[in-house]
């Protein structure tokens, strides 16, 4: 791997690198060896059946999970922002005081006024969450993710809970925000069409580790109509056993 004029590989400089990652529940290894990196800024998609362990890695990478063993490191930044399906805002708290909270410093609040105004909800820094809609929710608590600049976001399945316009209209802001502040991503869902209308590179995780790996090398606005698109979508999909096509080994392509 190529070194930069400090000797750094493209791999010590990642954001996220975890090695060989175990975490058991029981006898029961959900994640049986996992390898992942993730560079800084870039954007990954994570899919994978109901149970494969999608939410037990993201919990790991936040810090969450003190049981996860293994025989490799878990290298994660301390500065994560976690987004979950819920918004999960306080509600004896101002819109404000949910974007701020625990921020401190002088500018505290104007960067929370800034980061709601970023998510469309100017002038509404004094409702309470119970007046919002999810939608509108969703965004506070993204707004909240992202006033503190992380190094690394973690969503797991933040627009699960959404109609279908309003999760275009989130995506359509995530990719913006993100192209704004540069985190790194790591986003869980079950839409293989929101993966890869969002992300840089797709994974499958099934039994344990990521069995599938893949650029996506579609120009925006990607074009869902597309041979490439469709192409990608198809090999998605099977790697997810929705068409019925026993998986083979491991599936990778260089970016
Ligand atoms: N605290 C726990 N105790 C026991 N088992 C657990 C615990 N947390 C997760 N599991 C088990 O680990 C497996 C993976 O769970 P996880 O929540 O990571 O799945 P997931 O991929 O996020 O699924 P979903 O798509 O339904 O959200 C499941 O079988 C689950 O029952
Ligand atoms: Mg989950």
């Amino acid at each position: 791997m190529a070194a930069d004029a400090r000797g750094l590989t493209e791999e010590d400089r990642a954001t996220v690198r975890i090695e060989n990652l175990v975490r058991s529940f029981g006898d029961r290894r959900v994640l049986d060896g996992l390898d992942l990196s993730i560079a800084p800024g870039e954007f990954v998609a994570l899919l994978g059946r109901s149970g494969s362990g999608k939410s037990t890695l993201l919990r790991a990478l936040a810090g969450l999970d003190h049981e996860v063993a293994g025989g490799g490191g878990l290298a994660a930044p301390d500065d994560v922002s976690v987004v979950f399906q819920d918004a999960r805002l306080l509600p004896w708290k101002r819109l404000l005081g949910n974007v701020v909270l625990g921020l401190t410093g002088p500018l505290a609040e104007e960067r929370g006024r800034a980061a709601l105004a970023e998510v469309g909800l100017a002038g509404r820094e004094r409702a309470w969450p119970v007046e919002l809609s999810g939608g509108e929710q969703q965004r506070v608590s993204l707004a909240r993710s992202l006033v503190r600049e992380p190094r690394l976001l973690l969503a797991d399945e933040p627009f699960g809970a959404l109609d279908a316009l309003t999760r275009i209209r989130m995506h359509a802001l995530l990719r913006r925000l993100c192209e704004r502040h540069r985190p790194a991503v790591l986003l869980v869902t079950h839409d293989v069409d929101e993966a890869i209308a969002l992300a840089d590179r797709v994974l499958v995780l099934d039994r344990g580790r990521i069995a599938a790996d893949l650029p996506v090398r579609l120009p925006a606005p990607r074009d869902h109509a597309g041979a490439e698109y469709t192409a990608l979508r198809a090999r998605l999909l099977d790697r997810l056993g929705v068409r019925g096509t026993p998986s083979t080994g491991p599936e990778e392509e260089a970016a």
